[in-house]
């Protein structure tokens, strides 16, 4: 039999990265085409090392958006890019299904040894998919349908992970979604008794802190929340897939709280930015109550999930947090930046607050006191929720190589998700271009032409 040459995939994305735009255009997505084009985004990124992305003339970005938050050790690393390589090169016997992976098994061990509370590990393929498990487990493990969570919540975009999701923007015409899904707003403890005291609620699915809008929760809600769902019956889910491996500056962020959920949600960082993984870690109790017979073992599953790339991007990715204490370097740099951002809110009307916790920062934007700006201001927001903060973001991917995200749809809020592996240098630029980028903003009309021109190509349809 032949054998196939090996492709050479650096030679193929070379000889073919400047037509990603017209690939996109006829066989994917068209309107995220137009959107990067509308915006000035198409810089054709080449490279991505650590906490930074080059784009074709070599130029440098620092990546604050991180992949959605997939790259918490950075771009690349070295020591996830040689544990893949030992999977490849040793001939594992990886998805035999009638066994069970001797690397999951260790990934589970390392895992729960970090969230000592918990007995058990569930794996899935991503985000959405772990949510999508952990609402099927308390549903079972409960014998109730209900299921609670937070206005403004993002939990993922598949059906049962939709039907928790708390804007609209996402939901339209996809309904009818999940039934017995209940929505109350965040921190709101009474709303959440009153949802529960009828103990038909099988779960409570709530971010501790919410990325869209980077919602802190109030000091006494989630231990709140946790009494409140054992009152009741309720399981107490944490969807740590954003705020979880460190982003906070803690392992999870419900460590700031002291919080014990009945399930932990994990995803994103724990790939090292490569291989797809979710993990879903409980109370074995839980667990029991689903997989409850021999005939039932294989009653909830994904094929690929506990696949041997990624139980070694999982394990890598925990190495590496520990060896290069890279938590803590969150936890300080977070602390930096959120020093250092608050000092500018004195200086500008358009400032609201920066906020966050470790590297989870917002930095929110609200209408000015003087008439000049305010006309402006009232003439964008009329025109588009939100679109303020694309006068923000698109200077600073411009004229500063950054790249940030706005912190959802009709939102005042820019986002700071970066690597964690932050240093002080990086700090300093990040600073230093908000302050110039946010001054700008309240003088310079260009901008605000900038903000005309976004209003323009939004409200046109297909081309
Ligand atoms: C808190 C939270 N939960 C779930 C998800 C869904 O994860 P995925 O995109 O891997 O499905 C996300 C993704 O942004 C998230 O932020």
């Amino acid at each position: 039999m032949d054998s196939a040459t090996p492709l050479d995939i650096a030679t193929l994305f070379d000889t073919h990265e400047s037509e990603r735009f017209d690939l996109h255009t006829r066989r994917l997505n068209e309107q995220m085409v137009r959107v990067l084009r509308t915006i000035g985004y198409d810089v054709g990124f080449c490279k991505g090392q650590g906490q930074y992305l080059y784009d074709r003339k070599g130029d440098r970005y620092l990546d604050l958006l991180s992949g959605y938050g997939v790259f918490a050790i950075g771009r690349n690393h070295p020591a996830v890019r040689a544990a893949l390589k030992s999977v490849l090169d040793a001939d594992l016997p990886n998805l035999v299904q009638m066994d069970v992976s001797t690397l999951a098994g260790l990934l589970a061990q390392r895992l729960l040894a970090l969230v000592p509370h918990l007995e058990k590990v569930f794996f899935a393929n991503s985000g959405a998919e772990s949510v999508e498990a952990a609402i099927k487990f308390a549903r079972s493990a409960t014998g109730r349908a209900g299921i609670v969570y937070c206005s403004h919540a993002f939990h993922g975009l598949t059906y049962g992970a939709l039907s928790l999701n708390g804007d609209e923007v996402f939901r339209t015409g996809f309904e009818p979604l999940l039934p017995d899904c209940v929505r109350i707003p965040f921190n709101d403890l009474a709303a959440l008794e009153q949802a529960l005291s009828a103990r038909r609620m099988a779960a409570f699915v709530v971010e501790p802190i919410q990325g869209k809008g980077v919602i802190l929760p109030n000091e006494e809600y989630l231990k709140g929340a946790e009494h409140l769902c054992r009152r009741y019956g309720t399981l107490f889910i944490a969807d740590e897939i954003q705020t979880g491996l460190g982003r906070t500056g803690k392992f999870l962020a419900g460590e700031h709280w002291g919080i014990e959920p009945d399930m932990v949600l994990l995803a994103k960082a724990l790939s090292g930015g490569h291989v797809p993984v979710g993990a879903v870690l409980m109370r074995k109790a839980i667990f029991d109550k689903v997989f409850n017979r021999m005939d039932r073992a294989v009653v909830h599953g994904s094929t690929f999930a506990k696949n041997d790339l990624a139980m070694a991007a999982g394990m890598a990715t925990l190495e590496v947090m520990q060896v290069e204490r890279v938590i803590e370097n969150a936890a300080r740099m977070g602390e930096r930046l959120l020093r250092d951002l608050s000092a500018l809110c004195g200086n500008y009307e358009l400032l609201k607050e920066v906020r966050g916790k470790g590297l989870m920062i917002g930095v929110e934007f609200g209408s000015p006191s003087s008439l000049k700006l305010k006309a402006s201001w009232n003439v964008l927001e009329t025109a588009s929720k939100g679109l303020f903060c694309q006068l923000i973001t698109i200077p600073l991917f411009k004229d500063h190589k950054i790249l940030t995200q706005v912190a959802g749809h009709a939102s005042h809020t820019v986002k700071l998700i970066p690597p964690l592996i932050l240093n002080d240098a990086d700090c300093g630029w990040i600073v230093r271009a908000f302050d110039a980028v946010i001054a700008d903003s309240h003088r310079a009309s260009a901008v605000w032409s900038l903000g005309k021109t976004l209003v323009e190509h939004a409200m046109r349809a297909n081309p």
